[in-house]
């Protein structure tokens, strides 16, 4: 929480109230979304007002009534105070996105990881983003490097309308593809052996996907961005246990691949952490074992 907020609210709560209020918060566009408890329920108007009196350009407060779930990964949200509205304008890394944040994913806590792959992507490549929601990734890779084509997917229809908006309003139009439907599908179809570079932006799905990412990709080779869950206790290195599992996977799958790279994006629960890896992969000709996908 930040300090200014937190003496705000000291004002009128006790410190055994302040306690129970989660500590932090975020923010989309002009949109603060808090997390209520059952304790702290009876604060969150204060709670709310304090976020608006701090920050002058929080125009609107909802609070996350649900953890993020369903094939949309949506969260529920209810209005607490200020203008009652869900869609707003997020500002990140020179990029502009329009987002119904009640109708679409969209995580401003990601802003690092984007921008990590973003530097990574070299001149001319083209990049299949599998779970591309709004368009983050894709516009912030297209605004800051020189790849030929991003190929965004993604399911959610409205997700799907906004990432459109998302295009025009960044002028990347003919360089990011929206492309409506499943992954696989849409993969399958129009998208075999044609991608340097892979993202599955969807940790609850990213294995499963794991041949169907393989079959995006130029049987050239080229790099997948893999992200997943990994619970892990002391002594366990969630890393090291999502690398173990897809190197096996990829093993059975046929391919030579290197893992030079993984990290923790963010710690999701009580030891539970979201992880990425870069995952290097060989040229394979036509050697490759779909039949798991
Ligand atoms: C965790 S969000 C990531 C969104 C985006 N990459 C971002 O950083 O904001 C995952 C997205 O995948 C979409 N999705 C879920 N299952 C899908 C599937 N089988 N094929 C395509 N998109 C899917 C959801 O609608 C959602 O927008």
């Amino acid at each position: 929480m930040k300090k200014c907020l937190r003496t705000r609210l000291s004002e009128f709560l006790s410190p055994k109230e302040l306690a129970c209020i989660y500590k932090s918060y975020d923010r989309v566009g002009d949109i603060a979304i808090i997390r209520i408890t059952e304790k702290s329920q009876k604060y969150s108007q204060a709670v709310a007002e304090a976020i608006m009196d701090v920050h002058n350009n929080v125009k609107t407060v909802l609070a996350q009534k649900s953890p993020v779930r369903g094939d949309f990964r949506l969260r529920e949200l209810e209005f607490v105070a200020g203008e009652e509205k869900t869609v707003t304008i997020h500002r990140e890394s020179g990029c502009l996105f329009s987002v119904d944040v009640k109708k679409c994913y969209f995580s401003p806590r990601l802003l690092y990881e984007r921008m990590r792959i973003a530097k990574q992507v070299g001149n001319g490549e083209v990049v299949v983003n599998m779970f591309a929601g709004v368009g983050c990734f894709s516009i912030i890779i297209a605004e800051h490097s020189k790849a030929e084509k991003i190929y965004s997917i993604d399911v959610n229809p409205a997700a799907f309308q906004f990432m459109q908006e998302n295009i025009k309003l960044n002028r990347v139009y003919g360089r990011v593809i929206p492309l409506k439907g499943e992954a696989k599908e849409v993969i399958e179809k129009r998208l075999r052996f044609a991608a340097d570079r892979v993202l599955m932006p969807l940790p609850e799905k990213s294995f499963a996907h794991l041949p169907c990412a393989l079959l995006a990709l130029k049987s050239l080779g080229g790099w997948i961005h893999y992200y997943d869950f990994e619970h892990a206790v002391k002594n366990e290195n969630p890393i090291l246990k999502v690398k173990m599992k897809v190197a096996e996977r990829l093993e059975k799958l046929g391919v030579t691949f290197k893992i030079p790279f993984g990290r923790i994006v963010r710690t999701t629960g009580p030891n539970w952490y979201q992880v990425v890896l870069d995952v290097k992969l060989n040229s394979w000709g036509n050697k490759i074992n779909h039949r798991g996908s």
